[in-house]
């Protein structure tokens, strides 16, 4: 990540930020293959009980935190009673409501990532997600009164191009003849060719179709038989990928702007633990109506809370829950562009990944529009009068 200099360059800062990036990379590889691996029971986990999940490791989190900070301001023996009281103080009272806004939109947020993440390759989807970077700049600048100069504007001019490249779909010619070429761990489920369509079973195609930008044939006949290798009606699409993706990044955009200003600007000054308290507070509230009970909440009564979990889901879980942790501190030691800046690195470490476990195919196309985003990212950090050439780099970490 790169850091302007009159921002400081802390240690932790520093910290969080590489955290933030490989972090980043792990939940969304993580997150990408819990929605697509082989269900290990008769439902997939539901992704409300995940989101509420995160918030009740959060919420633990920063109340503890918020415990040892307020202990520190006291005499060392003072009761935890009175620990207590003073949390409960901080949290309920001033301006503490007005968390209630970004914990509804971070919940939305966070169950629009689980359709995204779903339905797109797990790349894919971050490059898209840069889309953020472009509503974060709009909402600092109307929230946080923090103008942008010609050369930021043009920059996310950039990253919006370089974001369309890659949601070119991928046509069929780049995917061979005979071939059919799955980019991800549905790998297992589907016969690479029709050679091995011919001797594999037919309950072994795939339970969860793959988007349909992968343009497979519906069916394809091998010695006269003919098999439907996409189920007639498809439950998740590309189209919706993108759709959750769109609205995803534009309220973190919005929510991530908000809550820095909450938190640097607001009427309260409290530290970020207790706004990450009164965050997790509404945010479990919102979780729990919004998700268990009315996204879920039928399937959840049938089926029961913890179905479908294993590992894997209690992996992304974590990784979520630390992520938005870390995410709190890089707003707090930087702001919401730089926290952006971070996860467009972890992009590349995505890239790698992918192509290694999940069979990734990389196009021309897509890594045009992946350097378009990362040149953007790049351009973005440089200050106006520091650029190459001209002064010294003042570039951090
Ligand atoms: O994609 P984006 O960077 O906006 O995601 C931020 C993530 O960090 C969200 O999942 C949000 O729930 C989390 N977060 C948090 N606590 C904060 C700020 C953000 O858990 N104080």
């Amino acid at each position: 990540a790169i850091l302007h200099p009159s921002r400081g360059g802390s240690l932790t800062k520093q910290l969080s930020l590489m955290t933030l990036t490989l972090q980043n990379s792990a939940l969304i590889l993580i997150m990408h293959y819990s929605r697509i691996m082989p269900p290990i029971s008769d439902h997939r986990y539901f992704t409300s009980t995940a989101v509420f999940l995160n918030e009740l490791i959060k919420l633990g989190v920063s109340l503890s935190l918020a415990l040892f900070e307020s202990s520190q301001t006291l005499a060392p023996d003072t009761p935890v009673s009175v620990l207590l009281e003073q949390i409960y103080n901080s949290v309920f009272s001033g301006d503490g409501w007005k968390l209630v806004v970004p914990a509804v939109f971070y919940t939305f947020q966070n169950l629009l990532q689980y359709v995204a993440v779903g339905n797109l390759d797990a790349v894919q989807f971050q490059v898209l997600y840069q889309l953020k970077i472009l509503t974060t700049a709009t909402f600092s600048v109307a929230l946080l009164r923090r103008p942008l100069g010609f050369k930021r504007w043009m920059s996310l001019v950039v990253l919006t191009l370089g974001v369309c490249v890659v949601s070119l779909p991928a046509t069929s010619s780049s995917e061979g003849s005979d071939s059919i070429i799955l980019r991800d761990a549905t790998d297992q489920f589907f016969p690479r060719s029709l050679h091995e369509l011919g001797q594999a079973s037919p309950e072994l195609y795939s339970p969860h179709p793959p988007p349909a930008h992968r343009l497979l044939p519906r069916s394809a006949t091998y010695e006269g038989i003919t098999e439907d290798l996409i189920p007639p009606e498809p439950q998740m699409s590309y189209s919706a990928g993108v759709a959750a993706v769109l609205v995803a990044a534009a309220v973190s955009g919005l929510t991530g702007v908000y809550f820095e200003k909450l938190l640097k600007q607001g009427p309260t000054q409290a530290s970020v633990w207790i706004r990450n308290v009164q965050l997790s507070f509404y945010s479990l509230i919102a979780a729990l109506l919004g998700g268990v009970i009315w996204q879920d909440g039928e399937g959840i009564r049938e089926h029961g809370f913890f179905e479908g979990y294993n590992w894997v889901v209690w992996t992304a879980v974590a990784l979520q829950a630390a992520g938005g942790l870390v995410a709190s501190l890089v707003i707090r030691d930087a702001d919401n562009i730089v926290k952006n800046f971070a996860t467009s690195i972890s992009i590349v470490i995505s890239m790698l990944v992918s192509v290694v476990i999940f069979d990734f195919t990389v196009t021309w196309t897509f890594l045009f529009g992946t350097g378009l985003v990362l040149f953007s990212t790049y351009l973005y950090s440089i200050p106006e009068r520091h650029l190459p050439g001209r002064c010294p780099p003042p570039v951090r970490i």
